[in-house]
């Protein structure tokens, strides 16, 4: 594998500078957390920075037809290699989950500047990554996979701050909705996608690793519970006379550990939406509505833990005389990396001398959805205790221009 000597101190100063400019007051909407998702002011200026950034070094940058943003060196449609991952941020995210993906990936292309290596690159920075705008989770890249019907974009897809559907807030933000189809040209012409991304576990942290080459992302399955009951007086009515659904809540939460642990190999279930109608002190709910996010490297065992559930939050409603309807919300199923792009940076991260290892993603990533088209593979970097998903999140730079000097090596020996 050819050298290229990269200066990783100046990569991880560059990379902690643009971390910390983008977790500014301009780019959250919240300031006890990073908050930001599709079509929010915050959003936009995350994408006007990258795109300035960009096109700083040369790159031409559009957007699809809903959002994602594409950066390229070469003209559309000519083979050039994929980098990036997301910069909205779950709603009570961090700052590195998704964004250190993109700000590397701007690394790795700022290097290929500064050490004239003349690589084809494309930067995708994916919209939607987090769910955290309509609770679809993986949205701009299940668009371009074409793993959403149109419906869903039109109707069943909606906004969680205003209840209005995606198309309306994506033709309100200048989009253009009905050429969704069209996304699918994003992947033309990428001869291999690697994303960089914090691992959201502690496995590196424990093992002492800086470096993760992910050779498998586990699968998911996201569903919705609602459970039918009875409102009524919480102080009036006597404990034989409820029909009250938060029990039916209550069981299932205690069955889907039981049915997780139970399934075992890395099988994971989580209730992270809880919705009590009408939630008030004293008031027994009408009804309520939970949430299931269920997932696992082996389909068919969390597949199974998530129709056992089903059927169990249905007969634990019926037991208490209630009714509850059970409807998936979307699945993935568990995505293999390719041999080749894992090998050449196994290759390149060996040169390195730094200490790396396999590992599978519990985490889902836009990366399955370009799985689909071209081969791929992910890269991790450590983050402080696996804390994700919360502001507490911390990860380091310096490993993360570890990741980047390692990727440009691998891009460079797969040409
Ligand atoms: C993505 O953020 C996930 O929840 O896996
Ligand atoms: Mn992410
Ligand atoms: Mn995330």
């Amino acid at each position: 594998m050819a050298a290229i000597a990269v200066d990783r101190e100046r990569s991880a100063a560059l990379i902690g500078r643009d971390i910390e400019h983008l977790s500014g007051a301009a780019y959250t909407r919240s300031t006890e957390a990073i908050r930001r998702y599709a079509y929010t002011p915050e959003y936009r200026n995350t994408l006007d920075w990258f795109a300035h950034e960009l096109e700083s070094i040369g790159f031409t940058v559009t957007e699809d037809a809903v959002g994602t943003m594409v950066a390229r060196n070469r003209p559309p449609g000519e083979p050039s290699f994929g980098v990036g991952s997301h910069c909205d941020s779950n709603r009570n995210g961090g700052k590195y989950d998704g964004t250190m993906g993109v700000v590397t990936a701007l690394e790795v292309c700022r290097l290929n500047v500064e050490h004239d290596l003349g690589l084809p690159l494309q930067l995708i920075s994916f919209l939607e990554e987090e769910g955290s705008g309509f609770g679809q989770m993986l949205l701009g890249s299940r668009i371009i996979a074409q793993r959403v019907g149109e419906d869903d974009l039109r109707d069943r897809f909606r906004a969680v701050d205003d209840g209005r559907s995606f198309w309306e807030h994506a033709e309100a933000a200048g989009y253009e909705p009905a050429r969704w189809r069209e996304c699918a040209a994003v992947l033309d012409g990428l001869t291999g996608w690697i994303e960089m991304h914090i691992e959201q576990a502690r496995v590196l942290q424990d093992t002492e690793n800086r470096i993760g080459l992910v050779d498998a992302i586990a699968g998911y399955v996201h569903a919705d519970v609602v459970v039918y009951g009875r409102g009524d007086h919480a102080g009036a009515t006597p404990m034989d006379l409820r029909l009250d659904p938060t029990l039916v809540l209550a069981e299932t939460a205690i069955e889907l550990e039981r049915l997780a642990r139970a399934a075992g190999r890395g099988t994971v279930g989580t209730i992270g939406e809880v919705e009590v109608d009408p939630g008030l002190i004293n008031a027994i709910a009408s009804s309520v509505r939970f949430s299931l996010d269920i997932r696992g490297p082996l389909d068919e065992v969390y597949r199974g833990v998530a129709a056992e559930i089903a059927a169990f939050a249905q007969r634990a409603a019926e037991e208490r005389g209630m009714r509850a309807d059970y409807a998936e919300r979307q699945a993935l199923p568990a995505t293999p990396m390719d041999d080749r792009i894992v090998g050449a940076l196994e290759a390149a991260a060996a040169t390195t001398g730094e200490p790396y290892r396999r590992m599978h993603s519990g985490a889902a990533h836009d990366t399955m959805c370009v799985a689909d088209r071209v081969p791929t593979a992910m890269v991790f970097v450590p983050c402080v205790d696996g804390i994700s998903h919360h502001p507490a999140e911390d990860a380091d730079p310096a490993d993360a221009a570890l990741a980047a000097e390692i990727i440009l090596l691998a891009i460079a020996s797969l040409q």
